[in-house]
């Protein structure tokens, strides 16, 4: 499409040690939702994830497995790349730091860095938390007691001689960089309640190291040093320049990432990143190197009881209980849960299995299931499967207008990140059409004498505003709104929509475009009614 704008999503890469977990699936659903809402509008959108793969803990436990570090980060790599496949992930690239384009355009930049003076070799003695692979300033480690805020583990006192990244000469840019963006109305880092601490922390903050010794060939070696490595951490930042550090995928670049991320791994992508790409374009032939548009840092699922998932706590979904949900409910489910009620601001989200039956039930069976079953069998009993057509003039009770409220809505809705209320915007639009059927009765209209030109016209209205309805509902629950297309003879969208960049979806909900005639598919209902089994 000749006017359609680059779009750039990312999640950060996981490490390769940990099995796929529902944390992982969130972040990279969430950018998924994203990504399709951009195809939906018609941007030509870019979306990456993938494993970050030199961490030490990978060549530790490939040792103690008897595997190279390569063979044990292959069979993890593929356990996420399959996990993501399965649930229809839409990412666009899969990254993997161990491949050769990545380690060579890293080790290109770190020379870049080396020449200019912002990297340099120097000593350096710290807390490290092992677990996280970071060390954490004195402040930090004092008011956590010398543990682990991550996983509660001690901290380890480590001296290290290696490579520094100047990063305390770019408190001042960083900080005008900041206010630039605040002033513009573009925050850099969302929610924006997590960012004062940031900038608090840049004011104070020192230069870093970012090489380390001892990693027995498993990393991007320092160039011109082979005995030190590029810092996981490093290595891992630059996965968003790397591959789209391209001829033909530059542009997504220059658009401005999005980078979702947990609060967790904020600093790194609110701080460090930043300056690590100030720092980067004043390199030669690195001009082009502009900063992320947005750093969006969510909170956590944690458990029932208050615990966040993850491998070491050991209550954490992971791929066979995630599959059992697919099972159960299916993909869209899953999809439409996590999305709309998950820890996208500043509060975590405890996972409830119970929630998770009330919403779909909810939602999926009770209103846009019910609503298109509703729907689609009146036409089947009144007019033999036909979609009837509407009188020229049978419009004015179901407001129309409303349509572009919606679409107005949505789209400022996902402009700010907040999935739930897009979700719900596209909720409202079946609610309207359930009280729409509330009010003009249409099954009682049936039975009155000369009255079904008008029960045709009500559903007419029904179905295209169901349409519609679906068009913004499709980033959520994909599956079940492309049924539906088929059903009401609308293929055209799943055409558009699988040929990417050719969405638009103002385009596909203006009034107006199912075709009267066509026969109706009822099928069976999208989201059956889930019931818990009685004891
Ligand atoms: N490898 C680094 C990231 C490098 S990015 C340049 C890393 N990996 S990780 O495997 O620990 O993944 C952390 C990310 O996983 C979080 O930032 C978040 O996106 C996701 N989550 C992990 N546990 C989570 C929850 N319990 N809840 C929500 N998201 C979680 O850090």
């Amino acid at each position: 499409m000749a006017d359609s704008s680059p779009f750039y999503v990312t999640t950060p890469i996981y490490y390769v040690n940990d099995r796929p977990h529902l944390g992982h699936v969130y972040t990279t659903m969430v950018a998924d939702v994203v990504a399709r809402y951009h195809r939906l509008k018609g941007d030509d959108t870019f979306f990456l994830t993938g494993v970050d793969e030199h961490a030490a803990k990978v060549s530790d436990t490939a040792i103690k497995k008897g595997m190279s570090a390569q063979a044990w980060a292959d069979q993890n790599a593929a356990a996420f790349r399959d996990v993501f496949r399965r649930l229809e992930m839409t990412n666009d690239d899969f990254v993997r730091t161990s491949e050769q384009q990545h380690k060579d355009r890293v080790t290109r930049y770190v020379r870049a860095l080396l020449d200019s003076g912002d990297v340099y070799q120097g000593e350096y003695e710290g807390w490290y938390d092992a677990g996280q692979e970071e060390y954490v300033t004195d402040n930090v480690a004092v008011q956590n007691n010398y543990k682990s805020e991550v996983n509660g583990k001690p901290l380890v006192r480590r001296t290290e001689n290696n490579y520094f990244f100047k990063l305390a000469s770019y408190r001042e840019p960083l900080l005008s960089f900041y206010e630039n963006r605040d002033r513009q109305g573009t925050p850099f880092v969302r929610p924006e309640a997590r960012q004062n601490e940031i900038v608090n922390r840049i004011k104070e903050m020192e230069d870093v190291p970012i090489s380390r010794t001892g990693s027995g060939g498993w990393g991007v070696p320092v160039p011109g040093d082979p005995e030190q490595t590029i810092y996981v951490w490093i290595d891992a930042l630059f996965n968003y320049l790397t591959y789209v550090d391209t001829d033909d995928r530059r542009k997504y670049w220059q658009a401005g990432a999005v980078h979702f991320i947990a609060k967790d791994i904020l600093w790194f992508h609110a701080a460090i990143w930043p300056a690590l790409l100030l720092a980067l374009r004043k390199c030669d032939g690195y001009e082009w190197v502009n900063l992320p548009k947005q750093v969006y840092s969510h909170s956590y699922w944690i458990s029932a009881s208050g615990e966040k998932m993850s491998k070491s706590l050991g209550n954490f979904l992971d791929p066979e209980a995630i599959n059992d949900y697919v099972n159960e409910f299916g993909l869209d489910a899953l999809r439409y849960f996590l999305a709309t009620r998950g820890p996208l601001g500043v509060s975590d989200s405890a996972f409830s299995p119970d929630l998770f039956v009330e919403v779909y039930n909810t939602d999926l069976a009770n209103t846009f299931g019910n609503s298109c079953s509703r729907v689609a069998n009146m036409i089947g009993r009144y007019f033999g499967g036909k979609l009837p057509e509407p009188l020229p003039e049978g419009n004015e009770d179901f407001v129309r207008s409303q349509v572009s409220d919606w679409v107005s809505q949505y789209a400022r809705h996902f402009e700010m990140l907040d999935l739930g209320r897009a979700g719900e915007t596209g909720l409202l639009a079946v609610r309207e059409v359930d009280a729409y059927i509330e009010k003009t009765q249409p099954f009682r209209l049936a039975k009155e004498e000369g009255q079904m030109a008008a029960v045709g016209t009500v559903l007419y209205n029904c179905a295209e505003a169901l349409r519609i309805a679906s068009v913004l509902l499709w980033p959520f629950i994909p599956n079940a709104c492309e049924e539906f297309w088929r059903r009401i003879g609308s293929d055209q969208y799943r055409e558009a929509l699988a040929d990417k960049g050719t969405g638009d979806y103002r385009k596909w909900v203006a009034w107006g475009k199912l075709a009267p005639g066509r026969l109706i598919d009822t099928g069976k209902p999208l989201f059956p009614r889930y019931r818990l089994e009685s004891p």
